[in-house]
């Protein structure tokens, strides 16, 4: 399909797991401390993502949440799911452990991790300073010398563990200078963190129960002799400096007990999810060698490549929280007080949210929406630092020892519920061929990225242009292959990819087989577009690099459903061709309904002739042929639902007749955005509140509110930024809104609980409060 791209329905109808009990055999068998889990927890959920979305464990005493949009929907509601047992013990304290804590007097309090609002979002605001990126940015420096030190002392040696020698200790000295906690004890604190993480996340035998609480128990006095050090330095900096500086001036929002928890959880939580991610990051790449091969080639895919493995491999596995109200996740009751774990592991492989999701792709284009660090006004606050070590480490490995080999080896974990990364991870080189002892320049050049996620724009794959044909009058039909001659990525109904040719960035459906691995898409010749489609049709050819982003779903089918009406008004069959030919394959039941200005200008008609015969209905506007939408929606079966591609005018006539069925019956894509460009001189400026963070920004007249949004340091997801996807949604509670989308209904939009930030704005300038 030619133009942008915006679609609106349920991506998943929840019934099948509704029907199910979540007190199944698989969930009465499932086990966080075992096997399969313990392998491989985004495998071992993927029977939960697929049938049981959310499931009760009696083993573990928790409801299991396995889908990527039911754990954002968790994280993102930090009342009705409380923080407050993050930090518990999984397995219970036995009383001899208990006994052997107290006598340490081991006094673990709430810390900015595991508490609720508003004390949370208070002390969150007073400490966030120093984890802002321009704040981050000076810091690099350190990073690369220290990692640069590592290499130096093991570049010649051919054959190094790279936790021992590199992984652990860098993030844990990064940590320490960042809080500006002494170094004095790094082994010691290994011990320490390893006892924290069994302590809390593990499931320690009775005796080893009693041997952890002591570790634990040395480790609260240790934290407590580091907190009177430092306050004997009033001036000192690093940000525990700073937390005590803000314990002297306001005790109320940041009191002693918060800063001994704090620093003991922090001097964990600050390396020890590095270093498990770097290590996760190494053996992922080494594993994936055309991965490897093409960063040290192109080290400007490194940013992405270390967040396709935080998405992949990431060292936080799942998180947890307690329901304070009874309540539904994915169409399943919770009960009041229900605790939850809430596995991003899983999340992050999930096909409803990530195209191909259990495929390693470092040119993934959302890889950033990873769950990794979280969500929500809980979100990682170090997540910037992590980023920025990994990508050093990546950087400094590729371009100083490029023939690096995983050694044969049986890679090891600590057993827990949340934390992952291998214990070793050994490796090989020859050190005769290290490119330095030809070129010693190598050693110091680098590359320079800055602090933060990465920008989707630069993410893309390169890919030729294997097939061009006529498909109908003003189509081009192209089938593109990787520009390496490997498969790309799988792919499904209503999949979109974004094509980038000479500054132009234009979106078009697949409609090729999902099982190929070459894609096909159709470009119609638009006249009066922006130029994109034109010069398309005036260079493609055999041979022709082009660069790629994608695939994404954002029209995705709903496989539950009782029955299917596909209706496509010319070029928007692109995307129809590819769900008919999914509902064949599953044996459904569908019709296709085909519009179009006459068959000359209708595309795929002989092969939808061909392959879905009796299913489909053409109406060539020159043959006098016109589409009922009121007689087909009429016709729609119970449970039935209706996927639409077409114009405006369409969608708006099938929003009307479908206003009274239930909500989810209509999904639909639009060719393109209304117009969404700012014309400062007719704009209001505005103010947000925003309740989660307790930040009131001002939106200027000539800036959206999403962009707004990232400079205050918001994550927030985007893709078209022209009102078309709706993936920079945000939730309105109070304000009247101006939409400019084509994603919501009508009914959403008078609702007003809902705006697209990319282009909506308020009301005459009137003050909007958002979640
Ligand atoms: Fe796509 Fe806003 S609707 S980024």
């Amino acid at each position: 399909m030619a133009g942008g791209k915006s679609s609106k329905g349920r991506p998943d109808n929840p019934a099948a797991a509704e029907a199910q009990c979540p007190f199944s055999k698989k969930a009465a068998e499932f086990d966080a401390f075992a096997g399969p889990y313990q392998a491989d927890p985004a495998e071992a959920l993927r029977w939960s993502r697929e049938q049981l979305p959310v499931f009760y464990s009696p083993k573990l005493g928790y409801w299991v949440v396995s889908r990527y949009d039911d754990i954002k929907a968790v994280f993102r509601d930090n009342i009705l799911f409380s923080p407050r047992n993050a930090l518990e013990k999984i397995t219970p304290a036995t009383p001899e452990a208990m006994e052997v804590l107290k006598g340490y007097g081991y006094a673990m309090n709430r810390t900015m991790v595991n508490e609720d609002e508003p004390v949370h979002m208070e002390r969150r605001r007073a400490l966030m300073d120093h984890f802002l990126p321009d704040n981050l940015e000076a810091r690099q420096e350190m990073v690369r010398r220290l990692t640069r030190e590592k290499i130096d002392a093991f570049i010649d040696s051919g054959r190094v563990d790279l936790v021992d020698a590199m992984l652990y200790e860098v993030p844990l000295n990064v940590a320490l200078h960042f809080l500006g906690v002494p170094e004095d004890d790094i082994a010691v604190l290994k011990n320490f963190s390893v006892a924290h993480s069994v302590n809390t996340w593990g499931k320690p035998t009775d005796e080893q129960q009693v041997a952890i609480a002591h570790d634990v128990g040395q480790f609260w006095n240790y934290a407590g002799k580091i907190i009177e050090k430092m306050r004997k330095e009033p001036d000192g900096t690093g940000w525990m400096h700073e937390t005590i500086r803000k314990n002297a001036e306001m005790p109320d929002v940041v009191p002693d007990s918060y800063v001994h928890s704090m620093m003991m959880a922090i001097i964990v939580a600050a390396h020890e999810t590095t270093s498990l991610a770097s290590a996760g990051m190494f053996k992922t790449l080494l594993t994936h060698r055309q991965a490897w091969q093409d960063i040290c080639e192109d080290p400007s895919l490194i940013p992405n490549a270390v967040e396709e493995c935080l998405r992949y491999s990431g060292s936080i596995v799942a998180w947890r929280r307690q329901a304070t109200a009874a309540t539904s996740i994915g169409g399943v009751e919770i009960p009041e007080g229900a605790k939850l774990l809430i596995v991003q592991a899983s999340g992050n492989q999930d096909e409803r949210h990530f195209e191909d999701g259990d495929k390693f792709d470092i040119y993934r284009d959302n890889a950033v929406d990873h769950l990794t660090f979280g969500y929500g006004s809980h979100q990682c606050m170090g997540k910037n630092i992590a980023r920025m070590e990994m990508r050093i480490f990546l950087e400094e490995m590729t371009r100083r020892l490029p023939h690096l080999q995983l050694a044969e080896q049986e890679f090891t974990y600590l057993s827990n519920t949340s934390f992952r990364g291998p214990d070793h991870v050994w490796v090989e080189w020859d050190p005769v061929k290290n490119p330095e002892r030809a070129t010693s320049s190598i050693a110091n050049g680098n590359h320079h990225f800055p602090v933060g996620a990465p920008a989707r724009r630069d993410i893309a794959r390169k890919i030729r242009v294997k097939n061009v044909r006529r498909e109908a009058d003003g189509i081009l039909g192209l089938t593109i292959e990787d520009a390496k001659g490997r498969s790309l990525p799988g792919w499904s109904a209503g999949a979109h990819i974004e094509v980038c040719l000479e500054g132009f960035d234009r979106k078009y459906s697949l409609c090729g087989r999902a099982d190929g691995t070459d894609y096909d898409i159709a470009v119609l010749l638009e006249e009066d577009g922006r130029g994109g489609s034109r010069r398309i049709h005036e260079v493609a050819a055999e041979g022709l690099e082009l660069r790629l982003r994608g695939p994404s779903n954002l029209f995705r089918l709903d496989e539950q459903a009782s029955s299917y009406v596909l209706i496509a008004g010319g070029i928007g069959i692109t995307p129809i061709l590819a769900m008919a030919d999914r509902l064949k394959a599953l044996g459904r039941d569908y019709t296709i309904h085909y519009c179009g200005r006459s068959r000359g200008s209708m595309a795929f008609l002989d092969r939808l002739q061909a392959d879905h015969p009796g299913r489909l209905a053409i109406y060539a506007g020159d043959e006098g042929a016109r589409a009922d939408l009121a007689a087909i929606v009429a016709g729609l079966h119970d449970g039935g639902q209706i996927y639409a591609c077409g114009p405006q005018r369409m969608i708006s006539q099938l929003e009307d007749l479908t206003a009274s069925h239930p909500a989810g019956t209509l999904h639909f894509e639009h060719f393109s955005a209304q117009e969404t460009a700012l014309d400062p001189s007719k704009e209001n400026a505005f103010q947000v509140e925003l309740k989660d963070s307790g930040l009131t920004l001002d939106v200027a007249a000539d800036v959206t509110l999403l962009d707004a949004l990232l400079a205050s340091g918001i994550d927030i997801a985007c893709d078209c930024r022209e009102g078309l996807c709706g993936s920079c949604e945000v939730e309105v509670l109070e304000g009247e809104i101006d939409h400019r989308d084509v994603v919501l209904t009508r009914t959403e939009r008078a609702e007003n609980r809902r705006m697209m930030s990319c282009c909506s704005r308020s009301v005459k300038g009137g003050k909007v409060k958002l979640a």
